[in-house]
């Protein structure tokens, strides 16, 4: 089978068929650079005006709008449409906003899905966006919060642990 080894099943895609994948998905959704564009300037529109969200933001960003747009245009196309061009690092962009919490990143998904649903996404592209903005958002409050259920520390507390 394609794209399948033999000896085990387990699906191993070169870094080319993988982003040829990426944009046939993508094109199926009718998502294309318009769209990541017309999703990343809404999304941040919404995010300046929130009572909660806007002061974080507009604190860490100041004057680097600009700057903070066009690297989350190339974030989201590398996702979505499988472009190169996005090489930052989220976790540390996140890890030091101490003042985050559970609810202001259920804050964010909310207002990330309502500004699908005011462009008229296609079904299949919101199931997308929320699904990949979905894990890394639980990702990045794995590595913030850890999770105290399971006995997980945020990320960097084992580096830290002395014996
Ligand atoms: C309440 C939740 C969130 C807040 C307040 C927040 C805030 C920020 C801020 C202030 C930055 C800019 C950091 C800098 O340039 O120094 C940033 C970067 C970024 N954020 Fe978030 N964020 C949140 C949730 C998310 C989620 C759920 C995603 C998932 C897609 C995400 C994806 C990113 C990415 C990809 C970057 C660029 C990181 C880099 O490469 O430098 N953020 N975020």
């Amino acid at each position: 089978m394609e794209g399948r080894s033999e000896m085990n099943g387990i699906r191993t895609r070169t870094p080319e068929q993988r982003r040829r994948e990426i944009r046939e998905r993508a094109e199926a959704m009718g998502v294309d650079e318009a769209f990541v564009g017309a999703l990343v300037d809404g999304f941040y529109g919404r995010i300046r005006e929130d009572a909660v969200l806007g002061p974080v933001f507009n604190r860490e960003i100041e004057d680097r709008w600009d700057v903070h747009l066009a690297k989350m245009k190339a974030f989201w196309s590398s996702v979505a449409l499988g472009k190169e061009g996005y090489d930052g690092r989220p976790i540390p962009a996140h890890i030091k906003l101490q003042d985050l919490t559970h609810a202001d990143f259920e804050r964010w998904m909310d207002m990330f899905a309502a500004t699908l649903d005011e462009l008229g996404a296609s079904e299949d592209a919101r199931l997308f966006f929320l699904e990949r903005a979905g894990r890394i958002s639980a990702s990045l409050q794995m590595a913030m919060f850890g999770n105290p259920e399971l006995g997980l520390p945020p990320a960097g507390a084992w580096a830290k642990k002395t014996t």
